[in-house]
């Protein structure tokens, strides 16, 4: 039976492999009836950016909501089509000959980061067997972010094109712009990004069908601004009533909703116990050490906050591969199983197999009955066959 440490919210944490991400779909429907609401109020339409979230077991329910995908080069768009349906998104900051070949099977929107780009492709693009709305991405060159790890309107940015190099000539064939300026921001970031976005494009806007507003929008995070977004949005489509608007979050859409569950393998002394899990910050949560952030654990406190005070370490050899320190009110025993919180996005999608560590199995927990379903687990031959 699991310690009062070890419950998870609602459902049995010893009901899954070790480690495992495991998604509740009671959460996931939450974020996705927000996003629901927020297409209904504001005519916009959102895809899933499946580089944050790619779980595609649970697409049938994400595809009850969201119209489409977006994806970033051909195996995204590839997933997209098959297992999502709906609109198949694409945009990537240069794409290969070879991959548009195939991109063009899948996608029906394309973006383009340069005009060179664009001028590459358009001829491929007017031949394809199907056709494909194409777009710019366009950076406005307003930064909103504190991060510039994660402003692609910082000084000297690959990402987007400029107004001052975008001209009427390279626009023809065009009926999109494209615009990802924010990181897990509110929606009063988008609303004077929209505005640097109308000063300095709006003049090419009479002449196109769609304006995608990229992702960073943290709408199901319990603070968002939900009414100013519908707002901002309904503005924009008041200006411009013939233009579709577009939305492609990763993170709201599984904000909150997941868990990696992991158990504790050792426990070691330095200057304080360390406890060495069968996870790892750097092959199984790299956001930990990349964003860098904190992750919560369920009945976790700060250091020193509860009576038992542990690091808490992964089991690769990075000497940094570790994960924080957090205090448990009793003490940890091997065996003993934590759960990490808001773990659904931006890990799944960016694990390693560094050291050979196996790959965390993937979970879901059905909403009415709570029970945990094991999906997926991994094993040696998903490592090998990466390698050779
Ligand atoms: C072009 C583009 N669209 C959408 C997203 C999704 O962003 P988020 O998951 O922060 O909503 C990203 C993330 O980097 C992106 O680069």
């Amino acid at each position: 039976m699991a310690n009062a440490r070890e419950q998870g919210r609602d459902f049995d944490v010893r009901s899954c492999p070790s480690p495992a991400y495991v998604v509740d779909d009671a959460l996931l429907r939450r974020n996705l009836e927000l996003l629901g609401q927020v297409q209904a109020r504001s005519g916009a339409r959102i895809l899933l950016a499946l580089k944050g979230f790619a779980m595609w077991d649970t697409f049938p329910l994400v595809r009850q909501y969201l119209v489409g995908t977006t994806s970033s080069g051909q195996d995204e768009a590839r997933l997209g089509a098959e297992t999502f349906g709906g609109e198949v998104h694409c945009y990537s900051p240069a794409f290969t000959e070879e991959e548009m070949a195939v991109v063009l099977r899948y996608a029906d929107h394309l973006s383009f980061n340069s005009p060179g780009q664009w001028r590459r492709f358009r001829e491929t693009i007017a031949g394809a067997p199907r056709r494909v709305s194409c777009g710019m991405r366009v950076n406005p060159e307003h930064s909103t972010g504190s991060v510039p790890l994660y402003d692609p309107c910082a000084p000297g940015s690959r990402l987007g094109t400029r107004a001052a190099d975008l001209t009427p000539e390279v626009m023809e064939g065009l009926e999109g712009l494209h615009f990802h300026t924010l990181c897990e921001q509110n929606s009063d970031d988008l609303e004077s990004t929209l505005a640097a976005f109308e000063e300095r494009f709006g003049h090419y806007l009479a002449g196109l069908k769609w304006v995608n507003f990229g992702g960073g929008h943290h709408i199901t995070r319990a603070d968002y601004d939900v009414e100013r977004l519908v707002g901002v949005i309904r503005g924009f489509r008041e200006r411009h009533p013939h233009l579709t608007v577009y939305l492609e979050p990763g993170e709201a859409i599984a904000l909150n909703t997941g868990y990696l569950v992991c158990s504790v393998l050792d426990i070691v002394e330095n200057d304080g116990p360390i406890a060495i899990l069968d996870t790892s910050a750097t092959a199984h949560m790299p956001d930990v050490l990349e964003m860098p952030y904190r992750p919560q654990i369920i009945g976790g406190g700060e250091p020193n906050e509860k009576a038992h005070t542990y690091r808490l370490g992964g089991m690769t050899c990075l000497a940094g591969d570790v994960i924080g320190d957090y205090s448990f009110d009793a003490p940890l025993q091997i065996g003993d199983r934590l759960v990490f919180t808001d773990m659904a996005h931006y890990t799944m999608v960016k694990t390693t197999t560094f050291n050979g560590i196996r790959l965390p199995s993937i979970c879901r927990i059905d909403e009415a009955s709570r029970e945990v379903r094991t999906v997926r687990t991994f094993g040696y031959v998903d490592y090998m066959q990466r390698l050779s």
